[in-house]
């Protein structure tokens, strides 16, 4: 019995829990509207809200009862956003490799960043700036040629009609008030409705949903009204099953995520919005490693910075940003076109396969002492080379036996030089897709 398997049939491998197919859509449809989402591998997370004004959690901080509810609003007083430079924003994100970029237009606490017609709780109407921030950032995004995503919070703890305030008291009962209910769902669609109009966003990125079931918030009708202004527009799963991918948050995943389509949002400190005394930074390499084992298990990283309350990025962010941008322009051609790599176990480094699965990408985030050892490639390599310089590299391969099926080992030389200062790919050219040994190992039955 052959006890290898094709790995590029794993990738193919495409439950969907959490998406639900949208209407009249054929799975090769939903392919086509995901393409570019599959190939842009890395996001920017932004989340600037008056919060940033005193450094506490984003909406959490009132709804959990940390400070009272008028305390967290009168940072309304002191956003002031006077440095802001929506263009600085947008190259700053271009320049880390991100072909995507994802903005709260509305945080849990109601604020929104654009002069919405459907409430005076806004940037605009009710803070310092005094002005709409959305609308220059978008059109800085789309000079530099970025997808656009909209974070926007279904629930809005700060609505007269929505029931839930803190976590403590609620307004009222959607049973015992239907119609204060369908005020709140009139409001959350007019706003949806000026996003989708004045932006025509290519992602909405919704969040909260946990508070109501799809059916109450009515989402058939959302999607409905999303696709009626762009019918190819992309929405994150966060709306009750009725979106097209995954988002696990903070933690990496160990395994590979079920949703064919899935994106880890991620924060460099602990927080998403600005904090002053949150200092605990990741290194530039810390999450490059982490961008990579997405990669290598065919997802997203949503990388979130969060601006100080004048439009300032902390250094710490900035330094991330153009590290990846460094890492991702020398190594474009192992991370865009990408897909999840083989399992692991076989080398010690992550992996990913080109689109033809016959170049095996292999991520080394050491100095490597002596070769690196690649086991159970059942091809014949034609050659390898180190991504980003083109060097070639000398490899052998040991211990192939002619009475089994099992691969030797594939030994590649990489020398000091040939290394790269956050994470050194090799590029491992196949006889075709890739084919892995995934047995136990086989008893002598010839010699
Ligand atoms: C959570 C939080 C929120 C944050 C979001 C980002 O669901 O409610 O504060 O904006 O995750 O993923």
């Amino acid at each position: 019995m052959r006890k290898w398997i094709i790995a590029s049939c794993l990738a193919l491998a495409a439950a969907l829990p959490l998406a639900a197919q949208r209407t009249g859509e054929t799975p090769e449809q939903k392919a086509q509207r995901m393409e570019w989402f599959d190939k842009a591998k890395l996001g920017i997370f932004i989340h600037w809200g008056i919060y940033a004004v005193d450094g506490v959690s984003e909406s959490w901080s009132f709804y959990n009862n940390y400070l009272p509810y008028s305390e967290y609003m009168a940072q309304k007083d002191g956003f002031t956003a006077a440095k802001y430079n929506p263009a600085e924003w947008a190259r700053l994100i271009k320049e880390s490799g991100a072909q995507y970029t994802v903005i709260t237009s509305k945080h849990h606490d109601g604020v929104a960043l654009w002069d919405t017609k459907a409430s005076d709780l806004s940037v605009p109407k009710q803070t310092a700036a005094k002005k709409d921030v959305l609308t220059p950032f978008v059109k800085e995004i789309r000079k530099q040629g970025l997808k656009l995503g909209l974070y926007y919070s279904l629930l809005d703890w700060s609505h007269p009609d929505y029931p839930n305030f803190t976590k403590t008291e609620t307004r009222y009962s959607i049973a015992d008030d239907p119609a204060r209910w369908q005020r709140f769902v009139d409001f959350d669609f007019a706003q949806l409705k000026e996003l989708s109009k004045a932006y025509k966003p290519d992602l909405f990125w919704f969040d909260g949903d946990w508070e109501q079931s799809a059916e109450t918030w009515h989402a058939p009708g959302i999607i409905g009204l999303l696709t009626s202004y762009n019918k190819n527009v992309i929405v994150n799963s966060r709306i009750q099953g009725y979106g097209d991918y995954g988002t696990p948050e903070q933690g990496v995943p160990t395994i590979r995520p079920e949703d064919r389509y899935w994106e880890l949002c991620y924060t460099i400190n602990d927080s998403w919005g600005f904090q002053h005394t949150d200092v605990n930074f990741k290194t530039p390499q810390m999450v490059l490693k982490t961008f990579v084992d997405c990669l290598s298990m065919g997802g997203n990283l949503l990388l979130d910075i969060g601006p100080r309350e004048d439009g300032t990025i902390p250094e710490e962010e900035v330094a991330v940003l153009k590290e990846l941008g460094r890492w991702t322009r020398k190594h474009k051609e192992a991370v865009y076109n990408t897909r999840a790599g083989i399992p692991a176990g076989h080398v010690h480094g992550w992996t990913t396969l080109n689109e033809a699965g016959d170049i095996l990408y292999i991520y080394l985030p050491y100095k490597p002492i002596g070769s690196v050892e690649v086991k159970g490639i059942v091809n014949r390599v034609n050659r390898v080379w180190v991504v980003g310089s083109g060097q070639m590299l000398n490899y052998k391969v040991y211990n192939k036996v002619y009475w089994n099926e099992i691969p030797g080992l594939l030994e590649i030389d990489v020398p000091e030089q040939a290394l790269d200062p956050g994470i050194t790919v090799l590029a491992v050219l196949l006889d075709g897709p890739a084919k892995v040994y995934r047995g136990a190992g086989q008893v002598i039955t010839a010699n």
